[in-house]
């Protein structure tokens, strides 16, 4: 495997690699690396002949006062689970091979990037469509495969595809949970231990939601309410929202119908974690 921050390589790789009839399949992530990446990983190993995988903390996702700082990075970790996990190269670029002093070129979206999580980070969108845009012409996947834990993100990068006639295909995986139900991120690192207890409500809101749903509870506000209660009985928990929304388009629901989408974004502490379940009526 190898690792390169440059662009011009993987430019020069991958035009190899084409120019020889092989498949290639592309894995964005902004590093310290865990299951859930790895199952992402693994699926593109799986359905691809070559992949790569990039690993860089995208500065112009972050607001003004998130965590970009204190954002964890670990590249000699993430390494050692690319290797393992048969990825052929990782692109790991310093900002400013990524960003010209004077960059000025974004991609902007409307609809799909403006509620929920668009609506507490204003610039986050904006700044990952920016940056997957530049992937995808850096690195020319065939495939390329996101976490169904940032379901808003996954409908955002479907949407850019199609708006912008991407010849890509976009593959979401599973969210990876721990073993007591709290989904994988990286941002984990991030609880003490009385916190990573109280992240707990997280996945047990999304669980009795998905429960009720099943259960064929058709009322999405109720839905809601009964997720929203099992939140505000943890002390360390502030809601920033919880919605049920339409999964591709991202707008509310008047009625549970098509694919919909039940998620949450909580604070824990100063943590911002978030979940989510989808289910398909
Ligand atoms: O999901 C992430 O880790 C990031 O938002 C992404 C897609 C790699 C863009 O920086």
């Amino acid at each position: 495997m190898k690792i390169t921050g440059s662009i011009r390589e993987v430019r020069e790789l991958v035009k190899e690699w084409k120019r020889q009839g092989l498949s290639v399949g592309l894995v964005p992530t902004m590093g310290y690396l865990h299951e859930g990446h790895k199952s992402l990983i693994d699926r593109a190993v799986a359905e691809n002949d070559r992949v790569v995988v990039s690993d860089f903390v995208n500065p112009i996702q972050f607001g003004a006062n998130e965590d970009l700082a204190d954002y964890p990075r670990d590249i000699e970790a993430d390494k050692r689970l690319c290797e393992a996990a048969g990825a052929d190269l990782i692109f790991h670029p310093a900002p400013e091979e990524m960003y010209a002093p004077d960059f000025s070129t974004y991609v902007e979206m409307q609809q799909v990037s403006e509620r929920l999580c668009g609506k507490s980070r204003p610039t986050h969108f904006r700044g990952v469509c920016t940056v997957v845009c530049k992937l995808f012409h850096i690195v020319n996947p065939d495939q390329a495969y996101f976490g169904q834990k940032d379901a808003q993100q996954l409908a955002v990068i479907r949407r850019m595809v199609r708006d912008l006639d991407l010849d890509i295909r976009i593959v979401g995986c599973p969210i990876v949970r721990e073993a007591d139900g709290l989904a994988k991120s990286s941002r984990n690192t991030y609880l003490n231990e009385e916190e990573r207890k109280a992240a707990l409500v997280l996945s047990k809101a999304i669980f009795h939601g998905e429960a009720l749903a099943k259960g064929g509870e058709r009322r999405p506000d109720v839905i809601a309410d009964e997720m929203a209660k099992i939140i505000k009985a943890e002390p360390m928990a502030r809601i920033d929202y919880v919605e049920l929304v339409d999964a591709d388009t991202i707008c509310p629901l008047q009625k549970m119908q098509g694919r919909v989408l039940a998620a949450i974004a909580v604070f824990i502490g100063k943590t911002r974690l978030i979940d989510n379940f989808i289910l398909e009526l």
